[in-house]
């Protein structure tokens, strides 16, 4: 991984290919490896930077209050500054996946101008429910006592589809090995920036670029029905149901999530 000096962070990213960038944004807790099998079938046509959010994978946390974490905005701006650090000027295709799309709809906010196309998978636009808030809360103020080895066992049943468990459990032991070793207080922060999110929904018809929404057939964190509906407020949006897949798509059924993807991509050139 090449690594760049942000403000108060150190940020791990990958940068393969050349041609139109295509920026990989990974959900929590994960790091850019979820992207594996994008990466190497994108890369081949496209510039794709996939970065470790700040507190994940290699990338270091940096100065964060406890109390507050990191607002979602925070990690959308060290995404435009690692941009900025690769002198990439032009528009990129934006690609978030779950709290990758969470951040999405803030750099799509903050940083419009760096903005060709979106593409949102297995992700939400509402903001939490009480009870939904409560759990990031409750989480946030145990995880250090837990360990993150409690959070992988507990999110399994709604990350991946059950076929998926039972057929593929190398898939999900390599997953659980990702969220076990990411450090506590970084799960911690990023629990608290989501549970402080507010609902994006009123921007969804305001984005004129053209987007993609992915979404898992048994995806039980972001539902077929709720993609859907945010697919029919984007002007325009094309909407790609991952059969087979739960909320992690581009890990259940990469070839998928892959072929999708390029479709859409080969159409912006
Ligand atoms: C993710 O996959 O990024 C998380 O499940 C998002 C969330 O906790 O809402």
């Amino acid at each position: 991984m090449n690594t760049v000096q942000l403000n108060d962070i150190t940020l791990a990213y990958i940068d393969r290919g050349t041609g139109p960038v295509v920026l990989l944004v990974h959900g929590f807790p994960l790091d850019h490896s979820m992207w594996d099998a994008q990466i190497e079938a994108l890369s081949k046509e496209y510039r794709v930077i996939a970065p470790d959010l700040r507190g994940y994978g290699e990338s270091s946390l940096g100065e964060v209050d406890d109390a507050v974490g990191v607002p979602l905005e925070r990690y959308a701006d060290d995404l435009a500054s690692l941009l900025n650090a690769l002198h990439i000027e032009g528009p990129v295709t934006y690609v978030g996946f779950s709290m990758g799309g969470y951040i999405g709809w803030q750099f799509w906010r903050r940083h419009r101008d760096s903005v060709g196309a979106l593409v949102l998978c297995d992700t939400r636009a509402v903001a939490d429910t009480d009870e939904g808030r409560a759990m990031r809360l409750k989480m946030a103020a145990h995880v250090a006592e837990w360990g993150a080895g409690k959070v992988a066992e507990a999110m399994e049943p709604k990350l991946f589809a059950e076929q998926t468990r039972t057929s593929r459990p190398e898939l999900v032991a390599d997953t659980r090995r990702v969220i076990t070793e990411i450090d506590v207080r970084a799960i911690a922060a990023a629990q608290l920036g989501m549970a402080a999110r507010v609902d994006s929904t009123p921007l969804l018809t305001d984005i004129n670029v053209p987007t993609l929404i992915i979404v898992g057939e048994h995806d039980v964190l972001s539902t077929r029905d709720e993609m859907r509906g945010i697919a029919e407020k984007i002007p325009g949006a094309k909407f790609v149901e991952i059969s087979g897949a739960g909320h992690m798509t581009p890990v259940e059924v990469p070839a998928a999530v892959t072929h999708a993807l390029l479709s859409f991509l080969r159409k912006l050139k």
